[in-house]
């Protein structure tokens, strides 16, 4: 196992009349960190529990006034002490640098993490690909799957059997299946003639799956059984690129499209009445994008726009909606029997082109959340280095 090299410390002053200290690192970076916060974060045994780390302060246990008196350096470690008459507190000054708070300014709405990567058309490798064997037998192999969706929202197996329930197999290598009232797992079948409506040959606009669920799932896999059909390629687009896009060249749709809330509803069989009021674009409090929501199957009337306003939405609304069917946006690829394509179903948007004539295609739809697939990817973290 390789260890990344600890940086060593060059400098580490209290600064603001003790209200907090500056550390300087040997690449160059400076960080302040107040008194109270290296308080609220310290390790030791009255401020974590020894045996599960679970925090035993509470916010009103610090003292926000406390002042920093002393600072020392011990190679990697850093040893302070408080005025607040608590224990002395040592900090690995490489944890204290992956943890800089003070980066100053703000990051301007519709920011993404830095382990997202967005992707276009031209964009080489957004959607990974692996087998379907290496994923389920290899640790290293699935890491870098996981890191590559984490970091592109879309992923795709390969050459898995060719069989119901491959696809909760593949769920259980890093999560749950979500269960709703489709069922564990639900069936996409298409024929080129259909004899029922519901059996359709027609394109789709890019879509994300069911945003009349609050919470919606954030995971979906579609997983194909069978496909002879002449056509019938998978489509995704990275929502967040086209988000962002709007908001470059259109900030006031942008700005409508986070700030109102759309409703999308499904009225199914089995009693079933699902829906919700969530807007189009969603950010964070601090302006991170959260989610993009898209379907025109289950968009229901709009309510919650103020009447002077609703054109601009609607224009805003449909700008949206354009730009997602953009080529210069869409990823194509088909899928052969054995193959699985996954989706982050807030991020990235999934359609099909139409059928030419002939052939039928099947495929097997699961749904999952997000939580445990990063769960699952930051224990591989630890594990394969
Ligand atoms: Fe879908």
């Amino acid at each position: 196992m390789t260890q990344t090299p600890q940086l060593s410390v060059e400098g580490a002053s209290i600064v603001d009349r003790g209200a907090a200290v500056q550390i300087r690192w040997s690449n160059g970076e400076t960080a302040r960190f107040h008194g109270f916060w290296l308080r609220d974060n310290a390790q030791d045994t009255r401020t974590r529990d020894p045996g599960n780390g679970q925090r035993l302060l509470s916010m009103s246990d610090l003292d926000t006034g406390a002042r920093v008196t002393q600072v020392k350096r011990d190679g990697g470690t850093l040893l302070f002490e408080l005025s607040d008459n608590g224990p002395s507190l040592r900090f690995d000054s490489d944890w204290l640098l992956a943890r800089r708070y003070d980066r100053g300014g703000t990051n301007r709405t519709g920011w993404v993490d830095d382990r997202v990567r967005l992707w276009g058309s031209d964009t080489p490798h957004a959607v990974s690909k692996a087998t379907f064997a290496s994923l389920a037998q290899d640790k290293r192999a699935l890491l870098s799957w996981l890191k590559a969706f984490r970091a592109n929202g879309v992923a795709l197996s390969a050459n898995g059997p060719q069989r119901k329930g491959a696809v909760e197999e593949m769920v259980s290598w890093f999560g749950f299946v979500k269960e709703t009232n489709y069922g564990r797992t639900f069936d996409v079948r298409s024929v080129a003639e259909p004899t029922n409506l519901a059996f359709s040959k027609q394109g789709l606009l890019p879509h994300t799956d069911n945003p009349y669920r609050d919470p919606q799932p954030t995971l979906q896999l579609l997983y194909c059984i069978e496909n002879s059909a002449d056509g019938g390629d998978s489509i995704v687009v990275d929502g967040f690129q086209v988000a962002t896009a709007l908001r470059d060249e259109d900030p006031g749709a942008f700005l409508l499209l986070t700030r109102y809330c759309a409703r999308f509803e499904y009225f199914g069989s089995q009693n079933v009445y699902l829906n919700s009021r969530v807007p189009l674009i969603e950010l964070t409090a601090d302006g991170e994008l959260r989610a993009v929501r898209m379907n025109n199957r289950s968009a229901a009337a709009t309510l919650d726009v103020p009447f002077d306003v609703m054109t601009e939405y609607y224009r805003a609304y449909a700008k949206f909606e354009s730009m997602l069917s953009e080529s210069r946006f869409a990823q194509t690829f088909s899928l052969a029997p054995g193959d699985c394509f996954m989706v982050d179903n807030t991020r990235v948007l999934h359609s099909r082109t139409g059928f030419a004539s002939g052939g039928s295609r099947w495929l097997e739809g699961c749904y999952a959340d997000r939580d445990g697939l990063y769960s699952k990817l930051a224990v591989l973290e630890k594990e394969v280095a």
